[in-house]
């Protein structure tokens, strides 16, 4: 068992752990009655992840809300029903929501307890490896608009995460590489958030068992990711500085799931995508080693993580996407561009010509 505690700077109060473990689902009780006095739990799930886990997970006071599996419903419509939902069994102020699931889930039901009777309680069991290595810490919560996704969302911490990493045994392969996608990512960035890491090697050398869901691996994995994402938000929990070299490989990213009406890739694997295009404008640039490129998208690679599109994407679209999404400041997009060595530095001041001209070049090389 692994246990992290996300510390908030300034707001111990709001500092929470996170457990990482095998069949922690059939012990969530265990762990819940130590972080909140609740009484009543709702617990906020969808109907592919309901029947998997409905009879492992116990807890008293507990009433499962299913709304339906997509990203298309984590929207304020279906936010709407947690707090129908929650009116209708008394929740009161004292009372919490669980989000037992992925990071659509726990997007969701976390702004659900943000905004219910102006917050409550609110535990994550995340159910994805996505949703444990990422979305499940650092206190974003959030629904989309038509316009954008997570337009509508503040930051609330939850009490508790448990990530029972057993439930990735009924995650198909599709979903377990997206979150894949995210762990590498982290071995790109670990030298910008403490000193001589080896999370890339770790990777590297157990990439096997990793795939076989090898329980010691699996764990050791969790935990690093948990970590390192620690280590960043305790820095900097409302992205103001720090916290935005999470975001490596997401400009280009977010411009390829926006262009491609986010229906087509799954986040992960636009985020693969995204961090090989931000290896080769690094290199394009002459910020990174000839070497140190291959070493990386090799290992993206290796892990059989999408490296490009599997269609031609206009350059104008992916180009104008770029210039609307949430990370451009002042005119100039905000790129987090790497740097040998496994660091990432964000620069503000790239230049939309060569910007421009990448993408024209990347597209006629697939
Ligand atoms: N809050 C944050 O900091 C943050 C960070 C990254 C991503 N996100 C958000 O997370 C969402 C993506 O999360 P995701 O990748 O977990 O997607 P998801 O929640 O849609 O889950 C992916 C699929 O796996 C299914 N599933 C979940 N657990 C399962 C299990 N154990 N076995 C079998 N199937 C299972 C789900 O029903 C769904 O069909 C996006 O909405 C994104 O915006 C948030």
């Amino acid at each position: 068992m692994n246990k992290i505690d996300i510390e908030i700077p300034k707001q111990k109060e709001y500092s929470y752990p996170v457990i990482i473990s095998e069949n922690l689902i059939e012990k969530a009780e265990e762990y819940i009655k130590h972080c909140t006095k609740a009484k009543k739990f709702l617990v906020v799930t969808n109907e592919t992840i309901y029947p998997l886990f409905k009879e492992r997970f116990k807890l008293s006071g507990s009433k499962f809300l299913v709304l339906p599996d997509g990203e298309e419903y984590k929207s304020l419509e279906y936010a709407n029903k947690i707090i129908d939902s929650a009116i209708e069994d008394k929740l009161d102020r004292t009372d919490a929501i669980i989000a037992l699931g992925g990071g659509v889930i726990g997007d969701m039901a976390g702004f659900g307890a943000a905004v219910y009777q102006r917050g409550i309680d609110y535990i994550q069991i995340p159910t994805t490896l996505l949703a444990q290595v990422d979305s499940s810490v650092g206190g974003k919560v959030a629904v989309n608009h038509r316009e954008g996704k997570n337009l509508i969302g503040n930051f609330y911490q939850p009490k508790l995460v448990l990530s029972d990493i057993s439930a990735l045994d009924t995650l198909d392969l599709r979903q377990f590489k997206t979150g894949l996608a995210e762990v590498l990512k982290y071995a790109f960035i670990e030298n910008s958030c403490r000193e001589n890491g080896s999370f890339f090697k770790f990777l590297k050398d157990n990439r096997e068992k990793i795939f076989a869901k090898d329980r010691n691996s699996i764990e050791e994995l969790i935990s690093t990711c948990c970590r390192l994402k620690s280590i960043v938000v305790n820095h900097d929990e409302k992205e103001k500085g720090l916290r935005a070299i999470l975001n490596f490989g997401h400009t280009f990213a977010h411009a390829i799931e926006k262009t491609t009406n986010y229906t087509k890739y799954t986040h992960g694997e636009a985020v693969s995508i995204g961090m090989v295009w931000a290896f080769e404008f690094a290199l394009s640039l002459n910020i990174i080693d000839k070497d140190y490129c291959e070493e990386c998208i090799n290992l993206i690679k290796d892990y059989g993580l999408m490296t490009k599109p599997d269609e031609n994407i206009d350059e104008n679209a992916l180009f104008e996407a770029m210039t609307i999404d949430k990370k451009v400041q002042q005119g100039k997009i905000r790129f987090v561009i790497p740097k040998n060595n496994f660091k990432v530095e964000v620069i503000s001041n790239i230049e939309g010509n060569d910007v421009l001209d990448f993408l024209k070049n990347i597209k006629n090389s697939y």
